[in-house]
């Protein structure tokens, strides 16, 4: 192993049939540019998915790193996590003969990552694939744990595939050119981490907001949040446990998918319509006697210090929001099961919570009838 690799930090992820590493630093462009060179030395082919605005803003990765490997672009976006989308880059993987010893490797945010994993589980009933997250969110979650999948009008996340990736690289570096809407959007996934399983990561940030990734304690915290979700994944990937388990990193999406589906893809980025979510979630936690109204508060505030929103940017219809709701593919028995705080710091699963509690929360994040 190479001398670099000891100075990363590295976390594994083990599940029942695989495992594999999350390399977290600096400057991984050697480390990647290994694996893939070790890939290449053993005859695999190799395919790249991106998007256009990544390509423009990270070129060296492509005129080192991939350099000579074919590249696809999809558009920035959640609209990207489409059927079409998904097509063409089956299209691509054909055209570029990847055959069952190839790897995809997908460079971008949470929507190329899901969208890369997704096709690399289908294409020949599954190639391997790398994830290199380039923004704030995928590295602290949506590239860690194998949920794989698009959107259809029907609701996000609704087609899938559990497909682990063989390796993910987390190159802080990378976050350098990420909008500062982003990197708070970001925020909001680690913030989630905070307030479902480690009050101390929460307490830290609400004294001290974390607002750019030039911030010295960024690493220590992406490992603190990769560990967590590793440890979660490793008991319960695919979230069949009967109560608890993965479903907890769940915290406030049911809310947040229902708001990005109403809205519109592309109005809210994922972060903004959990960070609702989250305040829904809290609200909800609150009305079921679980939390007082002063941790709601600090919920709120620490959400609003990261530049977040915790109300509808304009006011949704909740009757819509509601059967967006009923679309999850966290109803359970026709039940809906949300994600409650028993408190800052540890989360549960409630599959009995009455639609018109349901229907309160959301008064409280400004819908309308
Ligand atoms: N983003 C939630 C999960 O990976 O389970």
């Amino acid at each position: 192993m190479n001398s670099y690799i000891s100075s990363l930090i590295k976390i594994d992820v083990t599940t029942a049939r695989e495992s594999y590493p999350i390399y977290i630093g600096r400057q991984l462009q050697n480390a990647l540019g290994d694996e893939i060179a070790n890939l290449k030395s053993q005859g695999s082919r190799l395919a790249v998915v991106t998007d256009t605005a990544i390509r423009q803003a990270i070129p060296q990765y492509f005129s080192g790193v991939f350099e000579g490997i074919p590249t696809i672009e999809v558009p920035p976006g959640e609209t990207s996590k489409s059927l079409s989308e998904f097509g063409r880059i089956l299209d691509f993987f054909a055209s570029n003969r990847l055959d069952r010893g190839g790897v995809a490797i997908a460079f971008g945010g949470g929507v190329v990552g899901d969208l890369t994993g997704f096709a690399a589980a289908s294409w020949l009933r599954g190639v391997r694939f790398i994830q290199v997250p380039t923004t704030l969110l995928s590295m602290v979650d949506s590239s860690v744990g194998g949920k794989t999948g698009i959107n259809i009008d029907s609701g996000k996340n609704l087609v899938g595939a559990f497909h682990q990736p063989i390796s993910v690289y987390e190159d802080l570096d990378l976050l350098a050119s990420l909008p500062p809407r982003e990197f708070a959007a970001g925020m909001a996934e680690v913030v989630k981490y905070g307030m479902l399983g480690d009050s101390e990561l929460f307490d830290m940030l609400e004294a001290s907001p974390l607002m750019d990734s030039r911030d010295e304690r960024l690493a220590r915290i992406v490992k603190r949040n990769c560990r967590l979700k590793a440890d979660v994944v490793n008991t319960d990937e695919k979230e069949l446990a009967g109560s608890g388990g993965r479903a907890l990193l769940n915290l406030g999406h049911t809310f947040g998918h229902a708001i990005e589906n109403v809205a519109g893809y592309g109005d809210y980025l994922h972060g903004e319509a959990v960070s609702v979510g989250f305040v829904a979630a809290a609200n909800l936690s609150q009305r079921l006697g679980y939390i007082d109204s002063s941790q709601v508060e600090r919920i709120s505030n620490i959400l609003e210090a990261h530049g977040l929103p915790v109300r509808l940017k304009s006011p949704l219809k909740k009757g819509n929001l509601l059967s967006a709701m009923r679309k999850d593919k966290k109803v359970r028995a026709g039940k809906l099961r949300f994600v409650v705080l028993r408190r800052i710091g540890e989360a549960v699963t409630e599959d009995e919570v009455d639609l018109d509690l349901v229907s309160t929360v959301w008064d409280e994040v400004g819908t309308i009838d």
